[in-house]
C-alpha cells in the first residue's frame, strides 16, 4: 500500500511516499524558518503563502524520488489538525482537489498521530502498547498509545510547550529562531551544574510538566548578571538545557514505570535534543526499558509520519474522506 502524506500545518511543506506503513519511498520537506526568524517566530499569514507557493513542487518531488506517480498511490493522507488554520487549509485543499481529480481515496490526520508513529520508520519499530512522548514548539504531551488509534493522554505540560521554552531563552540570549538547536550546541561546551535552575512539579506520580517558571529564572539571572557571553553563555545553555532534559526524561521513565510500559518513543522537534536523548536512554537503560529514537528528520515536522498515521487509519477502517480542518483538535 502506497501512501502520499501532505503537512501543512505549521511552518514546514512536506510531502513523502510512504510504503505499508513502514517503508518511506521518500521525504521531501520545504522549511519556512528562513522566513520566520526575522519575527522571532511563525506568522500564521506568511506560512500560509509559503504553503501556497511550495505544495505543488514538494509533491511533485516526493513522487519523482520515490519513483511513482499519482496513479500509483493508494491513498492520500493529510494533516487536517490541529496547527494554523490558513496552513491547514493548503494541504486539505491540495488532498482534496488530487483525491477528486484521480479518484484515488484521501484520509484526514491528527498531526499528533503522525508525531506518535513516526517512530514506525525506524528499522526496528515499536509495536504498540508503549509510551510515547510527543515534545516540539506547540506540544508536551506524554501519550500511552494502546494500539493504533488508541491514545490517552496521560501527561502534559500545564503552560509553556518545552521547545517554546528553548525559543523564548534563546530570544532573550539573543540567539536565532527557533533556539532549540543554537541552545543545544552551545550546550555542549557548557557546564550543566553552573546554574541550579528549577525543576517544577518534581513529585512522584505527576506527569504534567511546567516551564514557565524556568523560562522566569532565566530572565532574572540575564536580568542580575545581563547578557552572557564566552563559556557563561555555554554554562548557562548547559544549565537550562539540563533542567529541561532532566525533567522531561525522570517524567518519561518514571510513567512508563508506573504504567508498566517496556517501550518509550521519543517524537517532536525537541526530541531531536542531544542531552534529552542521551539522559533518557541512561534512566531507560536503568530500569530495562527500552527507547526508540527517530532520527532528527523524523523528529520534526514530515510528511512520512502523516502517511503512516493515514495508513493505520485507513486499516482500521476509517473513511474520513472529506476531511475538514480541525486546528485544535487533540487526540
Ligand atoms: O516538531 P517541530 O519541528 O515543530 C512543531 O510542531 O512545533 O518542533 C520545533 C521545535 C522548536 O521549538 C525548536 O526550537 C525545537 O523543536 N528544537 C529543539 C532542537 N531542535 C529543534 N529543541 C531542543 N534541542 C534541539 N536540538
Ligand atoms: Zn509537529
Amino acid at each position: 500500500m502506497r501512501v502520499l502524506g501532505l503537512e501543512t500545518s505549521c511552518d514546514e511543506t512536506a510531502a513523502a511516499v510512504v510504503e505499508d506503513g513502514r517503508r518511506a519511498l521518500s521525504d521531501v520537506v520545504s522549511t519556512q524558518v528562513d522566513i520566520h526568524r526575522r519575527w522571532g517566530g511563525v506568522v500564521p499569514e506568511l506560512a500560509s503563502r509559503n504553503h501556497v507557493v511550495q505544495v505543488l513542487p514538494v509533491v511533485d518531488e516526493a513522487l519523482r524520488r520515490a519513483g511513482c506517480s499519482l496513479q500509483d498511490l493508494d491513498l492520500i493522507a493529510v494533516t487536517r489538525g490541529p496547527g494554523l488554520v490558513g496552513a491547514l487549509l493548503v494541504g486539505v485543499q491540495l488532498g482534496k482537489s488530487l483525491s477528486v481529480a484521480t479518484g484515488i481515496p484521501l484520509v484526514g490526520v491528527n498531526h499528533l498521530e503522525g508525531h506518535l508513529l513516526a517512530a514506525r520508520l525506524l528499522p526496528t519499530p515499536p509495536d504498540p502498547p508503549f509510551l510515547a512522548l510527543v515534545v516540539s514548539g506547540g506540544h508536551t504531551s506524554l501519550y500511552a498509545v494502546k494500539d493504533f488509534g488508541q491514545y490517552t493522554r496521560v501527561g502534559s505540560t500545564r503552560d509553556d510547550a518545552a521547545g517554546e521554552a528553548y525559543d523564548k531563552v534563546a530570544r532573550l540570549l539573543g540567539l536565532p529562531y527557533p533556539g532549540g538547536l543554537p541552545i543545544d550546541r552551545l550546550a555542549q561546551g557548557g557546564d550543566p551544574r553552573a546554574i541550579r535552575f528549577p525543576r517544577a512539579l518534581n513529585l512522584p506520580g505527576v506527569f504534567d510538566w511546567s516551564f514557565s517558571g524556568l523560562k522566569t529564572a532565566v530572565r532574572n539571572h540575564v536580568r542580575a548578571h545581563g547578557v552572557p557571553e564566552g563559556q557563561a553563555l555555554a554554562d548557562l545553555c548547559a544549565s537550562f538545557q539540563e533542567a529541561v532534559a532532566d525533567s522531561l526524561s525522570r517524567k518519561l521513565v518514571a510513567a512508563a514505570r508506573a504504567l508498566g510500559q517496556t517501550d518509550v518513543v521519543l517524537c517532536g522537534g525537541v526530541a531531536a535534543n542531544s542531552r534529552l536523548r542521551a539522559l533518557t536512554l541512561e534512566r531507560a537503560a536503568d530500569r530495562d526499558i527500552r527507547v526508540h529514537l527517530p532520527p532528527p528528520a523524523l523528529c520534526t515536522d514530515n510528511g512520512a509520519m502523516i502517511a503512516v498515521a493515514g495508513t493505520e487509519a485507513w486499516r482500521r477502517g476509517a473513511r474520513d474522506t472529506n476531511p475538514v480542518v480541525d486546528a485544535g483538535w487533540t487526540p
